[in-house]
């Protein structure tokens, strides 16, 4: 892309110039959208599998829709801001970078009382009891055509201070996706259907409390082209 610099496409020498310009143009389409996957997303489903005394406990599924683009190490890096008060009693399968103050709590001391927590994924070879399924992968996430199996990432938190009920609970805002470079753009929380589990031999079905799913799309910012046409 630096191949694009006002200098060089400034540059007098007619034949450079078109190369140049040709170079340019071809970069052009692939801004606004990912033209490596221009239908892909990411999205990110929060299940909230059991209200408890003071919040819940549920499970975050990050799938990956891309066909192509997957999630080199080290790692996705995922980011909120809670709605009130929250805080993050304990998680299984990933950590928050902080702790942040958790100075009112006395006793049982939350896992994260950041207003913004960032979430990691653990490493390969984490404790057993610290693992859940299709977690500890070091946020590596492949893509839907290179490696399916690995397009899911999954951690466990329980939440506290929180709303206890599908009327009272407030749903996370301001989504963030580092991938680990920044380039992917969440959008908001929408509560859709509760997701339904199915027993192994699939004569038992179970459903989340409540759903919500949040989109992430890539995208790089369209800067060669502005100084094109401009
Ligand atoms: C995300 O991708 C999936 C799979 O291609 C698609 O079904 C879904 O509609 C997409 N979501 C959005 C918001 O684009
Ligand atoms: C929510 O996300 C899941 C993937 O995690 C997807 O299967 C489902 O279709 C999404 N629901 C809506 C309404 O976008
Ligand atoms: C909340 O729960 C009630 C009763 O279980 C249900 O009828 C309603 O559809 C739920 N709303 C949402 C947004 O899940």
């Amino acid at each position: 892309m630096n191949i694009c610099s006002r200098s060089l496409c400034n540059f007098t020498s007619c034949t450079i110039l078109i190369l140049f310009s040709l170079s340019c143009f071809s970069f052009s389409s692939s801004e606004a959208l990912d033209a490596l996957d221009p239908n892909g997303n990411i999205t990110i489903r929060w299940d909230v599998m059991i209200w408890t005394p003071d919040g819940y406990m549920a499970v975050v599924t990050m799938s990956n829709f891309q066909k192509y683009r997957h999630i080199p190490a080290p790692g996705w890096t995922l980011g909120w801001t809670w709605a009130k008060k929250e805080v993050i009693w304990s998680i299984f399968g990933s950590q928050a970078t902080e702790q942040g103050d958790c100075s009112k709590f006395k006793g049982n001391v939350p896992h994260s009382c950041k207003k913004d927590p960032t979430i990691v994924d653990l490493l390969p070879g984490a404790p057993y009891n610290q693992q859940i399924a299709n977690c500890c992968k070091g946020g590596v996430l492949g893509s839907l055509s290179h490696d399916p199996e690995n397009a899911v990432s999954a951690f466990q938190l329980s939440v506290g201070l929180a709303g206890t009920t599908n009327k009272t609970v407030r749903v996370p805002k301001k989504f963030t996706l580092k991938a680990p470079r920044p380039g992917y753009t969440c959008g908001p929380a929408k509560v859709v259907k509760p997701t339904k589990f199915y027993t192994k031999d699939r004569r038992r079905m179970t459903q989340a409390m409540m759903t919500w799913n949040v989109t992430c799309i890539y995208s790089v910012k369209p800067k060669v082209h502005k100084m094109l046409k401009g």
